[in-house]
């Protein structure tokens, strides 16, 4: 390599390398979220001040969970990502012992902590945030990639009190033959939002995270999950034969697009290819007063 950043062979400018960052470029804060696999740490970087969301993973953990792949598919997927409703990853590095990833702080915390805070959502609020979480999910499914395990705590607010979705450890890119026929898969999400098709043949694509926005458009408004039992295998079974009981105080029009995200079959379940895609889902009348083309600049409303 020349020193001017020129190839020795081609005469091709080429960009100069990344420094790699390491963890004495930083000096450590609190910590603002811990994982089975990983701990994240408030970083701000000394040159430059800027604070980070440090996602620090112990090598050792990781190899002996055999979690490789997914730490791999994670990285993969969101350096894939830059969309404002998604967490950002602005770089990655390592030492002897640890991976971090770099990512966008998200201040306010989880959604699942505003929603246990308020008991629920009102309707204009249930509103707003779900129309950014559909927002983003055609982003992420247009890229063909499903999340796999959408629920309140891998959704995020930042400063702004926009949504930060994050945690693509279990997220999957499909191909578009997967998208017609999902592969089977051994993984399983978290109880409350897993859908029938994975528990019944083990197959998650796009319509999977649907599902789980129905479950969360339910909780949003009730402060309960749609499913629940006191036990797994017991939620399971509701799950399978689609068994929930809808309050009588939601909103007819939440009413509907719940039942229509909640369809067994998910060839049936509103927003996915099959059944008229984001076109259906966010021209249902539930979203009306929406204006998708500013949603990301909208002042979010008072969570309350
Ligand atoms: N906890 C996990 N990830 C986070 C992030 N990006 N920002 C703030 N808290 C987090």
């Amino acid at each position: 390599m020349a020193e001017n950043g020129e190839n020795s062979d081609g005469g091709q400018k080429t960009k100069p390398p990344i420094k790699k960052k390491r963890p004495e470029d930083f000096r450590f804060g609190p910590i603002l979220g811990e994982g089975s696999y990983s701990t994240v740490k408030l970083a701000c970087e000394i040159s430059t001040g800027r604070e980070f969301a440090m996602k620090i993973l112990e090598k050792r953990h990781i190899v002996k969970e055999k979690k490789v792949p997914q730490v791999e598919r994670e990285k993969k997927v969101l350096s894939r990502l830059d969309h404002p409703f998604f967490v950002k990853l602005y770089f990655t590095f390592q030492d002897p012992e640890r991976l971090y990833f770099g990512l966008s702080v998200a201040r306010k915390g989880e959604l699942l902590s505003k929603i246990k805070q308020l008991g629920k959502f009102d309707v204009d609020c249930t509103r707003f945030y779900s129309a950014q979480i559909v927002s983003a999910l055609q982003h992420l499914h247009s890229l063909n990639i499903i999340h796999r395990d959408l629920k309140p705590e891998n959704i995020l607010f930042n400063d702004l009190m926009q949504i930060q979705i994050t945690d693509f450890g279990t997220a999957k890119e499909v191909t578009e033959s997967d998208l017609e026929t999902p592969k089977a898969s051994s993984f399983v999400g978290t109880a409350q939002y897993v859908s029938p098709e994975l528990l019944k043949d083990k197959q998650a694509g796009v319509s999977s995270d649907l599902w789980a926005l129905g479950c969360i458009i339910f909780q949003m408004l009730s402060g309960k999950f749609p499913f629940q039992a006191p036990n797994e295998y017991l939620i399971f079974q509701q799950i399978l034969s689609c068994r929930y009981e809808l309050p009588d105080y939601f909103p007819d029009d939440a009413k509907d697009l719940i039942t229509n995200l909640l369809q067994l079959d998910p060839l049936k379940r509103i927003g996915c290819p099959t059944c008229g895609g984001y076109d259906a889902l966010m021209s249902h009348p539930f979203f009306k007063g929406i204006n998708w083309d500013t949603l990301l600049i909208a002042p979010a409303p008072q969570v309350m």
